[in-house]
């Protein structure tokens, strides 16, 4: 599914993005731009603190519900995770 090079920053353009397309925006369509992800759902220190992952995977209440393909440990959830832990690059 997803293919990187080890080298290289995750980037939200390119990994991201269409991750958070195919998987939210049949609810939350436009909502996750680069810099509202950024500046509201993610926690920069605390990385698996971030709101972006803890609603799918069941961390806190979720109006969408729980999603077995974004609990702790599912491919989703570790590439969100190592986005943010690397910076959150655009
Ligand atoms: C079936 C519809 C649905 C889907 C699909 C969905 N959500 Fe949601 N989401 C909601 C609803 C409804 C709310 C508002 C209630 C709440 O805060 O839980 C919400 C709220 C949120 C919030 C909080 C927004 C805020 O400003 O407070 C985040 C973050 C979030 N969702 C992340 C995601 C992510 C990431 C995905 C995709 C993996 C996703 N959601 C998929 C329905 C959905």
């Amino acid at each position: 599914m997803v293919r990187r090079e080890l080298a290289t920053p995750i980037q939200f353009s390119l990994d991201i993005d269409p991750i958070l397309e195919a998987n939210c925006s049949v609810c939350h369509s436009g909502l996750f731009t680069y810099q509202n992800v950024t500046n509201n759902y993610i926690d920069a220190g605390d990385p698996s603190n971030s709101l972006i992952l803890l609603k799918p995977s069941g961390g806190v209440g979720h109006g969408g519900g729980t999603f077995e393909s974004w609990k702790v440990g599912t491919q989703n959830y570790r590439f969100l995770l190592d986005w943010i832990s690397e910076g959150a690059e655009p």
